[in-house]
């Protein structure tokens, strides 16, 4: 079982030829609205994964939240710890210009409400549980320490990246960064080494933890407390990455929860990411386990 304690939006989505400097108006070419949201998005892939899953988190009281949460529904993803606050659903403005390059304003609204007592009704017994940077961090170190003290695995994205969640790394049992990501949190933590493979490995060695980096077209590299590898992607032509990382989350926590060794989740959930860059948006992208070669 797959739990995520994490962020639930709906994405308005624009298209334009170039992305607007400051002040500037564009037109656009296309718009659409999907459901989105990192923690929402990573339920999803799970589940699409084949994995049993079950999503905690916060949606709005007006129209925006339904559509939110339809494609979870969909999915057959246990919905009931998802919460109704008296606040806007959260909500993401992302601008997609021709060449692929995105802009995005998230505004949390729900998502921020998410506290210690939602950590407390998913009451952690097991399995793995997914948490990312778009609820306050006060919940994800609650999340933390409950799945430690309860035997639950914890793999914690830490996207999009804060300075004040350095010290939640070392927390997680399975840390997953993007480079940015991993290179910020690198100087934070005063990694030592000349480049990211030796720090990734320092992280790991100091923690006693694992590091998973994502280079998007480049693959992805592990760090454990034991060894070092590299995973290739599938290769693709990318239509739009948005959801892609989180597709690599899902797919990596639903291969772990099924039993795969590590380095077989990683190829998996590698594949599958690469799948989410060929349809645009992020929920509408994540590929079924079906569709993604053997
Ligand atoms: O990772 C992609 C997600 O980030 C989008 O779905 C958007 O909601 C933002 O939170
Ligand atoms: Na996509």
């Amino acid at each position: 079982m797959i739990t995520v304690i994490g962020s639930i939006n709906l994405d308005l989505i624009a298209k334009t030829a170039q992305l607007p400097k400051p002040g500037e108006t564009v037109s656009g070419s296309d718009f659409q609205s999907a459901p989105g949201g990192k923690g929402a998005n990573q339920a999803l892939a799970a589940a699409r994964a084949d994995a049993k899953v079950r999503m905690v988190g916060a949606i709005g009281n007006d129209a925006f939240g339904g559509q939110a949460v339809a494609l979870l529904d969909a999915g057959g993803i246990d919905l009931a710890p998802v919460r109704k606050a008296d606040v806007a659903t959260g909500i993401a403005l992302i601008t997609v210009e021709a060449s692929g390059e995105n802009v995005i304003v998230v505004v949390p609204g729900a998502n921020g409400t998410v506290s210690q007592s939602d950590v407390d009704v998913a009451s952690l017994s097991g399995g793995h549980l997914l948490l990312q940077h778009e609820i306050p961090l006060a919940t994800v170190k609650a999340a933390l320490d409950a799945a430690r003290a309860s035997g639950t695995t914890s793999i914690l994205n830490i996207a999009p990246w804060r300075d004040e969640a350095a010290e939640l790394l070392s927390l997680a049992d399975i840390v997953i960064a993007n480079e940015t990501e991993f290179d910020l949190a690198a100087d934070r933590l005063k990694l030592r080494g000349s480049d990211r493979d030796e720090r990734m490995a320092d992280f790991a060695a100091r923690t006693d933890r694992t590091v998973i980096v994502t280079l998007g077209a480049e693959g992805l590299r592990v760090a454990t407390p034991q060894e070092q590898f590299a995973v290739a992607a599938h290769p693709v032509k990318p239509v739009d990455t948005t959801g892609a990382g989180d597709t690599f989350c899902g797919y990596l926590a639903a291969g772990l929860d099924m039993g795969l060794e590590l380095k077989d989740a990683c190829r998996r959930a590698a594949t599958a990411a690469s799948f989410a860059c060929l349809k645009p948006g992020a929920q509408p992208a994540i590929p079924f386990s079906a569709e993604l070669p053997v």
